[in-house]
Parts: C-alpha cells; structure tokens; sequence
C-alpha cells in the first residue's frame, strides 16, 4: 500500500512537472492555480481525488509513461490506403499534443488529405512503389510547445523526422521502434529530458542523430557507439558518463558532444575512427585526463576541439 501511494504521489508530481514544462498555452497556469486551489482546501473531497486521477491517468497510459491521445476517424472520411489512414491517426493524436502553436503551423492538419499538411511529406513506399505512404516530417522552427504522443510510432514509414527549435517536452515515445526505415531524426534545441532515448538503438537504417540542446541525462549507452550512424550530435545535455572504450567502432564523420559532463579518457580506439571521421568536439565536458597517442592516426579531421577539459598532455604535431 505504501510504495502504491507513494509511486501516485510521484506520477502526481511528473504530471505537474510536465505541465510546467509545457507551457505554452496557458494550460499549465490554469492547473497549477487549479492545483494551488486544490491544496489549499482542508481536505480533498472525492470528486477531486477523481478529477486528479483521471488527469493522471492522461497523462500515464501504459508502463513506459507514454500518452496517448484518443483520435476517432469520421466515418466520412476516405484515405487511398491504410498507412495514410494511420497517418491520420497518428497527426490528429499529435495535434492534440499541442498546447501551444504561435506560427499556426498545424493549422491546415484538418481533414483525411494528411499528404497535404503543412511540415507533412508523403512518397511512394520504396519497397512498394504504388503505396503512397508519409515519408518525411519537417517542423523544424515552428516553435511549437506540446509532446510526442505514442500514436507517432504509427507513422511506421517516416524517413525523416526533423522538429528541431521547438517546445516539445516529456520523452521519446517507445512506440518509435515501429519507425524502422527512418534515417534522419533530429529533436535538437527542444525541452525533452529524462534517459537516452533508447529506442534509437534498435532503429536499423538510422544515419543522422540529433539531440543537441535539450535536457537529456544519465549516460549514454555504448551500443551508440556500435551503430552504423554518419552523424552524432548530443552536445549540450546533462549526459555524465565515461566515454567507453568501443567509441572508436563508430563509423560517424561528425561527432559533437561538447558542454556535458563526461569523464575519464578519450579512448585508444579513436584511431580506428581515421577512415570516416572528419570532425570531433568534446569541448568544455570535464575530460580530466589523457590525450591518446592514437589521434595522430586522424588524417581527416578537420576540426578538433577539446578545449576546455583540463587534458594532460600534448596533441601530436598532426592536430595541434
Ligand atoms: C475514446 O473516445 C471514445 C469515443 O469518443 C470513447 O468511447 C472512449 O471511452 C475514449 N477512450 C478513452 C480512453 O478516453
Ligand atoms: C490557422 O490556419 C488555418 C488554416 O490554414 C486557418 O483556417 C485559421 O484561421 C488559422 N488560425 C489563425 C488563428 O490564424
Ligand atoms: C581497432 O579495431 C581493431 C579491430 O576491431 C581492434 O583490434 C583494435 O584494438 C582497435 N584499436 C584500438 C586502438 O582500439
């Protein structure tokens, strides 16, 4: 009983947090004086003990803490396939993430025609040319506030999902390991936060990964490093790890990870990063120690940044 109590207490707290987080459109104001009110009465009478469940139950559905949306599709409504009419779930769930939309980018998002949203991009299926499916998401600079509702993992055909320089807040929907053909995903210069997102390392064909700017913490799990990606930007979270040793099995040719908190060396087996790698930062990460003899063997990297780390030692001649 008491650990049950103590987990809703908990979810309460993530549920006001994320409201504060998102708070774009004068919803969170409206709850946190809904909320003061609330407390500020002897007791709780039942129908609000109710109403706070209910909210919480919003905002928690199933046991990663993903929310849903609950989208119907009018009758009336035609799509040429299923995944377009997925699509139109998965959007219309996303709409009603949104709390806040200044540059009324989601406006048009109205109707079954999603190909003709605007930041929607749709193309023929590669596998199977004849299905029209959505390809890409651009709402890059649409400073939107909102969340990622699970219902995106129904936009199984997406290759590009780029949101970057918005508002959005909370975590990575779990559901993102439906995306399996997605190459590009950028979420820099939001508020997400919490672990690594995970679920990017089970996302076979993705090449460029961008969570630069946000909020993430914990460490970073090394499978990342194993991945087949060209790109890595995580710079500028509150990651704190050891930069393990497999960081030279990364095939990357941009790496950037400057301004967190990583410590303990930079690891031999970057010199096995010398046939792809051309640019590396980890300035201002707290490093405080070796520079391996190994980033001699880098004969392609064009900018090499480790400033501001405390490092013993010299750069090889060849960097410097
Ligand atoms: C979703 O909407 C339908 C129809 O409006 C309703 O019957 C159902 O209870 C809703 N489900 C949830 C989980 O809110
Ligand atoms: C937002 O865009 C839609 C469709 O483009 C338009 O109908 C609506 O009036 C716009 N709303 C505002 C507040 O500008
Ligand atoms: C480079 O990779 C090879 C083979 O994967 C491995 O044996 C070697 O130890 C690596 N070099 C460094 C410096 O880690």
């Amino acid at each position: 009983m008491k650990d049950s109590s103590l987990r809703i207490a908990n979810l309460l707290l993530a549920a006001a947090v994320l409201f504060l987080c998102c708070d774009g459109g004068g919803g969170g104001g409206a709850a946190a004086e809904e909320a003061a009110e609330l407390s500020s009465d002897v007791g709780l009478s039942e129908a609000e003990v109710g109403l706070i469940r209910r909210r919480q139950l919003l905002y928690y559905r199933d046991g990663f803490g993903d929310r849903g949306e609950n989208v119907t599709v009018p009758d009336s409504f035609t799509f040429p396939n299923p995944r377009l009419r997925d699509a139109y779930i998965a959007l219309q769930a996303w709409k009603l993430a949104i709390v806040s939309d200044p540059k009324n980018v989601t406006g048009d998002w109205v109707g079954p025609d999603v190909c003709n949203y605007k930041g929607v991009f749709c193309a023929p299926l590669p596998s199977d040319p004849c299905l029209t499916v959505v390809a890409g998401i651009d709402l890059n600079h649409a400073d939107i506030a909102g969340f990622l509702p699970e219902e995106l993992g129904l936009l199984c055909d997406l290759a590009i999902f780029h949101i970057n320089s918005n508002r959005f807040c909370g975590t990575i929907p779990h559901s993102f390991s439906r995306i399996h053909l997605l190459f590009e995903l950028d979420l820099s210069n939001n508020r997400f936060a919490g672990g690594f997102p995970d679920v990017v390392l089970g996302l076979p064909e993705l090449k460029y990964f961008d969570i630069r700017f946000n909020e993430f913490d914990g460490s970073i799990p090394e499978e990342l490093f194993d991945k087949n990606l060209d790109a890595i930007f995580v710079n500028n979270n509150r990651f704190v790890f050891d930069i393990p040793d497999n960081f030279g099995n990364s095939p990357v040719s941009v790496i950037v990870m400057a301004n967190n908190r990583f410590h303990g060396c930079v690891p031999a087996s970057i010199g096995n990063m010398s046939d792809t790698l051309n640019e590396i930062i980890l300035l201002n990460n707290g490093l405080r120690s070796c520079i391996p003899k190994e980033i001699g063997l880098l004969k392609s990297v064009t900018v090499f940044d480790v400033s501001f780390n405390d490092l013993v030692g010299t750069l090889p001649e060849e960097i410097a």
